[in-house]
């Protein structure tokens, strides 16, 4: 089922007229449509700070969730606390323990080197069922995808309708954006940033799924780097 506001909007109009708009001004519309039913999905990559801080600066309710999915890197927990510390609350989405359970039970705790499918299993377990969770009540989320970032990627509008979770409003305020625009954006900002990222990590995930690029590779190339490149997106962000 449609939900309501999705009904009401003229995603195609709105995409027009955002066509020339700042993420900040993307971002305003949204919140002032959706909040309080609106979060920013963060996995506290560099994408996710900019809009940490941009939604923060707007209103300093502004809801941010993160997947807690129990196999990041240590940096990536530094700078989560450091996120609470600055700007508050986050809400945190943990995988189901039964589910988990029987999963490392079934096929171990490396299981995603084993198959395509048992990491995808993993990821279905870890991510994609949490975002359920994180997802349900609200009529919106905001995410920090670029164009730029993949084949995959190419179509992103700054707003879409997330067929797959309920038909729900995907704010995509930074498609447009390129990683420099990003990196001008933390620096100018004196934002705090994962340190992955001053040792190749341009795309972050879990530990054991993600390592460095070096200069000049694919910026997604270090993700799930032993399977095929079409294998590489792990079920957060699909069409249909
Ligand atoms: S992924 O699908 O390959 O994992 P990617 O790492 O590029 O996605 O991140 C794209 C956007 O998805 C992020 O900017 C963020 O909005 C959202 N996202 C990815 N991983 C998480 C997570 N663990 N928790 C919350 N949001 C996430
Ligand atoms: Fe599991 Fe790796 Fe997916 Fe993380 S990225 S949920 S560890 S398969």
């Amino acid at each position: 089922m449609v939900s309501r506001p999705a009904l009401e909007l003229d995603l195609e109009g709105l995409n027009r007229e955002f066509a020339d708009k700042s993420p900040q001004q993307v971002l305003e519309w949204a919140l002032k449509e959706f909040h309080p039913q609106i979060a920013v999905a963060s996995s506290f990559g560099a994408e996710d700070i900019v809009l940490i801080d941009m939604v923060k600066k707007i209103n300093p309710d502004a809801r941010v969730f993160t997947l807690e999915t129990c196999r990041l890197h240590q940096e990536t927990y530094a700078l989560m606390d450091k996120v609470k510390e600055m700007y508050g609350e986050l809400e945190v989405y943990y995988p189901n323990t039964a589910k988990l359970e029987d999963m490392v039970r079934k096929h171990g705790v490396n299981l995603f080197y084993n198959s395509i499918e048992l990491r995808k299993l993993c990821c279905g377990v870890r991510k994609v069922e949490p975002l359920k969770r994180a997802l349900s009540g609200l009529d919106a989320w905001v995410t920090g995808l670029r164009r730029d970032q993949a084949s995959s990627r190419t179509e992103t509008g700054k707003l879409d309708l997330d067929k797959a979770h309920g038909s729900i409003i995907k704010v995509n305020p930074l498609v447009d954006w390129t990683s420099d625009d990003i990196w001008k954006y933390i620096r100018t900002n004196n934002l705090p940033y994962n340190a992955l990222h001053d040792q190749g990590y341009p795309s972050i995930g879990c530990e054991p799924c993600t390592r460095a690029v070096k200069p000049g590779e694919d910026p997604r190339s270090g993700r799930w780097w032993w399977e095929p490149r079409d294998a590489s997106e792990c079920g957060l962000h699909v069409k249909s």
